[in-house]
């Protein structure tokens, strides 16, 4: 079945979008994969990084460079000032009352586990938290630490058809006894967007939080989480066109305010004796030992690089860019029930993510035949292996879209598939 929805050409009502004027800001795709141009389609597991932010990184390292709020010098301030600038970018970039509400983490995985340990610490046995087999393996593992730790019970919603959270059972999981609703915003592997009002509001009504996984959504654009009503919001700067080894945890203030630190040690105190610690408010109480500083600076350069292209054109070329992928999909299937398409295929309210299993072959092998024609793809398990259980696979093969791809990588990946198929598959 074909998508009718999306026109099947490089030339429509999104050509306005100037796809090649953001590409050219990538130096990566000035280089080649044996003689071949790269099509990189591996977007959700790390983006491109584009020269405004591998500039902001080599200035601030090259003459910014110092530790943060400890020394009384010139370079100290200079970066105490640059992290703290970056700080507030993505106070913006969320819509954050604050930039307190703002704590600097390794990654998505790292606030999720700063979460987990935190507000985890404060449960009972017996106290319940709830994530969905969509979820990505960092929002499952840290809450089954937690459970064995403390004696909590992990309840857990399902996946629909199309792999997104369903919340069809979600009045009969959420009881008085909820404390936290930890779910993904968006499907690192099916796409879907997760539908967050009617989780806010089960969770109001018995006074549980709400955790988003921000990992996936992140790279489109700014996010509302005064809006979206949620407590915490995690997302990775490496997702997000900005330098590996930083990533954010928002946290509404009243409730860091009230959350005891993960890790001890410098900078995330008031006062310290050998008998006891006063620690320092937040965001700092969660930031002990020095933070990544260069990378929260590009993260900080990268978020407002992204926030300065137009984001409306860049939604609507990759809406279309999906469209073709599914489309091609379905093209290349011609109706033999090869492919079996992973995610939601109605293009509105989804992400650029498209994953699909074939029958009889490994992910990996299409992974290293399309690798041979300069595609760069996932395949595998996505870290989310109870959502492959769900659909009864052991992994499927994802190509991911960023605003930078252009038709020129869709028709690589689908010639290239069409190849691999015919080879394959007569
Ligand atoms: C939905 C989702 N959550 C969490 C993560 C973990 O992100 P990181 O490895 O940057 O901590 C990922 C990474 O793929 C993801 O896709």
């Amino acid at each position: 079945m074909s998508n009718s929805k999306v026109a099947n050409s490089g030339k429509d009502a999104t050509s306005a979008y100037n796809v090649e004027a953001v590409r050219a800001q990538f130096p990566i795709f000035e280089r080649e994969i044996d003689g071949q141009p790269l099509h990189y389609l591996d977007n959700a597991a790390t983006a491109q990084t584009p020269r405004a932010v591998l500039d902001a990184v080599a200035v601030h390292d090259s003459r910014h460079r110092a530790n943060v709020m400890r020394s009384i010098h010139h370079l100290a301030e200079e970066a105490t000032e640059a992290f703290e600038a970056a700080r507030g970018q993505v106070a913006q970039f969320l819509n954050a009352t604050s930039p307190t509400e703002i704590v600097f983490t390794s990654g998505t995985t790292g606030a999720i586990n700063l979460v987990a340990h935190a507000f985890g610490g404060t449960l009972q046995p017996g106290d319940e938290v709830v994530i969905s087999q969509v979820e990505h393996h960092s929002n499952i593992v840290p809450w089954q630490m937690v459970r064995d730790r403390i004696g909590i019970t992990l309840r857990v919603l399902s996946a629909s058809a199309d792999g997104a959270v369903d919340l069809a059972a979600l009045q009969a999981i959420v009881t008085p006894r909820t404390k936290l609703i930890a779910v993904t915003h968006g499907s690192n592997v099916s796409g879907a967007m997760t539908n967050v009002a009617p989780i806010v509001a089960a969770a109001r009504a018995v006074g549980a939080k709400v955790l988003l996984d921000g990992a996936q959504r992140a790279p489109h654009g700014p996010i509302d989480v005064q809006a979206l009503g949620v407590d915490f919001y995690g997302f990775s700067s490496h997702k997000t066109f900005g330098p590996n080894g930083v990533g954010v945890l928002w946290g509404r203030s009243e409730v860091l305010d009230a959350l005891p630190p993960f890790m001890g040690g410098g900078e995330m105190i008031r006062t310290v004796t050998l008998d006891e610690t006063i620690y320092a408010e937040p965001p700092h109480r969660f930031e002990a030992g020095t933070p990544p500083i260069a990378q929260a600076v590009g993260l900080g350069a990268a978020l407002a690089w992204l926030c300065a292209q137009d984001l409306t054109g860049a939604a609507r070329h990759e809406q279309r860019l999906t469209g073709r992928l599914i489309d091609g999909l379905d093209d290349i299937d011609n109706n033999r029930g090869l492919i079996r398409l992973i995610g939601p295929r109605e293009l509105d309210n989804r992400l650029p993510v498209v994953s699909f299993a074939i029958e009889g072959l490994h992910p990996h092998d299409i992974c290293q035949l399309l690798d041979g024609h300069g595609v760069a793809l996932r395949g595998g398990h996505h870290c989310a292996q109870p959502l492959m259980d769900f659909f009864g696979l052991t992994g499927t093969t994802r190509a991911s879209v960023a605003l930078y791809n252009n038709d020129g990588d869709v028709d690589a990946f689908l010639n290239g598939l069409d190849d691999v198929i015919k080879l394959l598959k007569p």
